[in-house]
């Protein structure tokens, strides 16, 4: 990670620090995401979606992470929709505080969250969509390495609108599958 932040798992007691952070940069990244409900950035909202978090944690399903500059949260990023069998696959999504933009913490994380995917979780590949003119987040993935593998069309509703996504994979390995 970058000097001074720490990249760990998320828990209930970041439900503050998360909200504020969320709040400070609610205008700087609704063109990027799904309109939230007010509740969103409240500590109780917080609290009840990383207790969302946690279940599909401790499902199997997601990993999530938080950004941490001593206490204060400073970003995010979510390995989920986790499916192992054939597919062996994840999906992974990160926000960076406006205010520690352009220092290398996204994509120190994906990194990290790319190493964590193949050698902990044993996944064979990530994928990533982005907004067509989100070129900061194509940046910090082709740092990462990922390649653009496809369009999709209408792929996501993100600030109120359904929205085409440019598609993006990195192949982590080409071990088969456990047991196989
Ligand atoms: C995308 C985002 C996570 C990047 O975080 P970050 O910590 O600033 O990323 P990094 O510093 O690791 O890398 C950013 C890269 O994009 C580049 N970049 C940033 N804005 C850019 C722009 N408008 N045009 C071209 N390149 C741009 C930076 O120069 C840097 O590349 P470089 O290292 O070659 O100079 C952050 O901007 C963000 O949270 N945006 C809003 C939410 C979002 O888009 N999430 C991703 C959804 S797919």
């Amino acid at each position: 990670m970058i000097d001074g932040v720490e990249m760990r798992g998320v828990t209930v007691d970041d439900a503050a620090g998360l909200a504020g952070a969320l709040a400070r940069n609610r205008a700087y990244m609704a063109p990027y995401e799904p309109r939230r409900p007010e509740e969103f950035y409240t500590e109780a909202g917080q609290r009840e979606r990383i207790g969302a978090l946690l279940a599909d944690r401790d499902g199997g399903r997601l990993l999530p992470f938080v950004l941490v500059a001593g206490d204060t949260p400073v970003g995010a990023i979510n390995l989920g929709s986790i499916a192992l069998g054939p597919f062996r696959s994840g999906g992974v999504g990160y926000w960076v505080d406006r205010a520690w933009a352009g220092k290398g913490l996204a994509t120190a994380a994906l990194r990290e969250v790319c190493r964590i995917a193949r050698d902990e979780v044993g996944l064979h590949r990530i994928e990533a969509g982005t907004l067509v003119d989100n070129v900061a987040s194509q940046r910090v993935l082709a740092k990462v390495g990922f390649e653009r593998f496809g369009l999709a069309p209408r792929y996501l509703h993100i600030d109120g609108a359904w929205r085409d996504h440019r598609l993006f994979q990195l192949l982590l390995h080409d071990n088969p599958p456990d047991g196989v």
